[in-house]
């Protein structure tokens, strides 16, 4: 990974090799933590956080799914996120807000257990690869399905229900493919491993609804944008058959952006390439994080 010189530490800079933890920590045990993936990205008025106060909200929503206090306020991690940004003196970065049980306490009892706050930033490209954005990837639909509902909160970006993200991510390696479209516990397509997922059926954008997947915060872009486009999107349940039989696809998540899908189990989406329309709201995707278009300017907090 590309390092920074500085992390946010509750509520102090301190310098990035310093940054350790326990090996004792609560969460590295349990998985009882929450995070955020959040992109800064350079503008013509100087680096600009995507959608930050939205971040920030899901942060702290996931952390009241599971319990965990945050010390903080929503303001001082909205500062300490713009904060490491300009300490680091980083244009475009990914950033990494996380709360975690810390050390001090063992057991699955959290009660008392000391919460401990970082906001670490760092430079990080395509997730999928600039080649995968461009001309689409290939997604294998994963045998690992998405956690049900009442196992675990599924709007809550937590720690340890990422073990089931990672195990799918690695069958999708493993067998060839980029990345692993997951079905809900029915059998319905719910999202990928850290990714959103969007189908083009008949000049309809469709998309499953937020009882199966994660509320991304690029889900809910992409459904802006396309409806100010024009397009008509829906929210409903995609059958494995709807998937297959797509004309396009494309995925969306912070790390990932807009990536379109060209193929899925081996088998061509559409032509097998960046289907059109999905381009056209790649394209003004694109447009609005760097802040060049005069839409959604609202968007972007600048550093
Ligand atoms: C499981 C899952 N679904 C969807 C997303 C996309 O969310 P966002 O667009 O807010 O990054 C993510 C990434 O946070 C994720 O981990």
């Amino acid at each position: 990974m590309n390092e920074t010189d500085f992390i946010w530490v509750n509520g102090k800079m301190i310098k990035w090799q310093d940054a350790t933890t326990h090996v004792l920590t609560h969460s590295l045990h349990y998985g009882s933590g929450v995070f955020e993936g959040i992109r800064c990205y350079d503008t013509n008025n100087g680096p600009a956080v995507f959608r930050l106060k939205e971040h920030i909200k899901r942060f702290f929503a996931s952390a009241e799914l599971i319990y965990l206090k945050i010390p903080f306020t929503e303001e001082q991690i909205l500062e300490a996120v713009k904060e490491i940004v300009r300490k680091n003196k980083l244009k475009e970065c990914y950033i990494r807000p996380i709360a975690y049980y810390g050390y001090g306490k063992m057991g699955l009892d959290t009660t008392g257990a000391k919460v401990d706050v970082v906001v670490a930033a760092w430079p990080w490209g395509a997730y999928l690869g600039e080649e995968g954005l461009e001309k689409g990837i290939r997604a294998k639909i994963s045998s690992y399905c998405r956690p049900h509902p009442k196992s675990v909160p599924i709007h809550a970006k937590v720690t340890g229900v990422y073990v089931n993200s990672t195990l799918a991510k690695m069958e999708a390696l493993r067998t060839g493919f980029e990345e692993a479209v997951m079905l809900d516990y029915e059998g319905n397509v719910a999202e990928c491993s850290g990714e959103n997922i969007f189908i083009i059926k008949e000049g309809v954008l469709i998309t499953p609804p937020l009882d199966l997947c994660l509320a991304g915060i690029t889900r809910d872009s992409i459904i802006t944008i396309a409806r100010k486009k024009g397009i008509k999107v829906v929210e409903q349940v995609i059958t494995r058959d709807d998937l297959l039989s797509a004309e396009e696809c494309f995925i969306t998540g912070t790390a990932a952006e807009l990536t379109p899908v060209r193929e899925i189990d081996n088998k061509k989406i559409g032509t097998g390439t960046a289907g059109k329309i999905t381009a056209q709201i790649q394209e003004e995707y694109k447009k609005i994080i760097h802040g060049t278009s005069a839409k959604f300017l609202n968007w972007l907090e600048f550093v």
